[in-house]
């Protein structure tokens, strides 16, 4: 009895002054009165507006099939399958997730030989932006020195916000040469050499976006020498680990390589473009110790920075991903299955530029099939993707990207005429 009044008592306070608070915020106007309109966040809403039947939607960073849907892998399909028959419980996992699927991510991306995989701290993230998220934070608590960290110009469109709002301080290297519409290779090299020692870069490990352009293997050579004369320290954000050429290995090269060459480096991985578990949110955030004694210790801080941003993470996609990457003829099966995603945006690249050239342009689109991964950099300015949009229902980022998944063989010939048009 005496309790449920204790409770009544403290309830009644507890209504008080919420009322008093009330009272208050009113008098003074709401308490969100301060919060300013944000710009929008996302550029589908102009397209979802357009009422024209044949409109292209070339702006959205996920894989579509040649009919322009959404896909599933069918090795998907069949690891949910075999996810859900095995009636697991849904117990939490442990703060750093599903451990079979991590230890499988770790192999995916550093080579089931790699010598890292013993002074490897891995945690399952949420997906590519929770892995970069959990890296900044970890940089920003223990990373020595000045934490400032080097992007490329351009770079994915969240990246600056993700390490701004975890504390980093952004600066971007050359990277992109809109003259050649190709890599500014000398300009990156002089970026990495005139940065302050021991600054932190950030690398596209494959297919850079929004550009599409990647260097070659020689200069992710030159560039790995360049960085450690400059003492720098290197984050790789892969996430399009297969995306790129087709090959999970030929992809990794660059983490690979920086590996070999003794580079300390830290990895965002994401399942979601190779996978196509965008909505699963599947990623592993991964950072290389000295030894297996630091790996001990930076697996700890990693848990216990995790532990307070959202406990530890969600169990189905991460299941699913770990069935493919453990089950031998389910592996081989993806394989296969990336492979065809990233041959079929090949494909569409070619037969844009074909087209294109079809249609008597003037203008050299090489770097439509040069560039790689699920976006191209096309060269066009805001007025004329403005004009794309307004006269041909075509959509895309006004900074000429365009996401080559949404190119199908039904589109691709009015997209080259739209193209033609506005350019010439
Ligand atoms: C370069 C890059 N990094 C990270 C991500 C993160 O994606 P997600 O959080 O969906 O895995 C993306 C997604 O587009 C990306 O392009």
């Amino acid at each position: 009895m005496q309790a449920a009044l204790r409770i009544a008592s403290r309830q009644a306070t507890a209504v008080r002054r919420a009322s008093v608070f009330g009272l208050q915020a009113a008098r003074a106007g709401s308490t969100w009165a301060n919060v300013p309109q944000g710009p929008p966040v996302c550029i589908t809403e102009a397209f979802k507006a357009d009422s024209f039947e044949k409109k292209i939607n070339l702006g959205v960073g996920a894989y579509r099939d040649d009919k322009g849907k959404p896909y599933v892998l069918p090795s998907v399909r069949t690891a949910e399958e075999k996810v859900v028959n095995a009636k697991l419980n849904k117990e939490y996992a442990g703060i750093t997730g599903v451990p079979e699927f991590t230890k499988a991510a770790a192999i995916l991306a550093y080579g089931k030989d790699s010598p890292a995989l013993d002074r490897l701290a891995i945690t399952q993230s949420i997906s590519g932006t929770g892995a970069l998220r959990i890296a900044a934070a970890f940089l920003q608590r223990f990373y020595p020195g000045d934490k400032t960290i080097y992007i490329p110009n351009p770079s994915w469109a969240n990246h600056k916000a993700v390490f701004s709002d975890a504390g980093l301080k952004v600066q971007q290297y050359r990277y992109y040469d809109k003259n050649t519409i190709g890599l500014d290779f000398e300009g990156l090299i002089a970026d990495i050499k005139a940065a302050p020692k021991g600054s932190i870069f950030l690398f596209h490990a494959c297919a850079h976006n929004p550009t599409g352009v990647d260097p070659s293997q020689e200069q992710w050579k030159e560039i790995s020498e360049a960085v450690k004369a400059q003492g720098l320290f290197s984050f790789f954000d892969m996430a399009y680990q297969g995306f790129a050429s087709g090959d999970t290995d030929k992809d990794a090269f660059a983490l690979r390589y920086f590996v070999e060459q003794g580079h300390e480096v830290c990895l965002a991985q994401s399942f979601a473009k190779n996978m196509g578990l965008y909505g699963e949110r599947v990623g592993a955030f991964s950072i290389l110790g000295s030894s297996a004694e630091e790996k001990k210790r930076l697996d700890s801080q990693v848990k216990i920075l995790v532990r307070p941003m959202y406990s530890n993470p969600p169990i189905h996609g991460a299941r699913v991903a770990s069935e493919i990457l453990n089950t031998p003829a389910l592996y081989q099966q993806w394989l296969g299955e990336v492979k065809e995603m990233a041959d079929r945006i090949i494909t569409m690249r070619s037969l844009l530029k074909n087209n294109l050239e079809k249609l008597g342009s003037s203008h050299d689109w090489s770097h439509i099939t040069s560039q790689i991964g699920m976006f191209a950099y096309t060269g066009l300015d805001a007025e004329s993707m403005k004009k794309l949009a307004k006269e041909h229902s075509v959509y895309a980022t006004m900074d000429g990207r365009i996401s080559v998944a949404g190119i199908t063989s039904d589109n691709v010939g009015r997209l080259a005429e739209a193209i033609y048009k506005v350019k010439g």
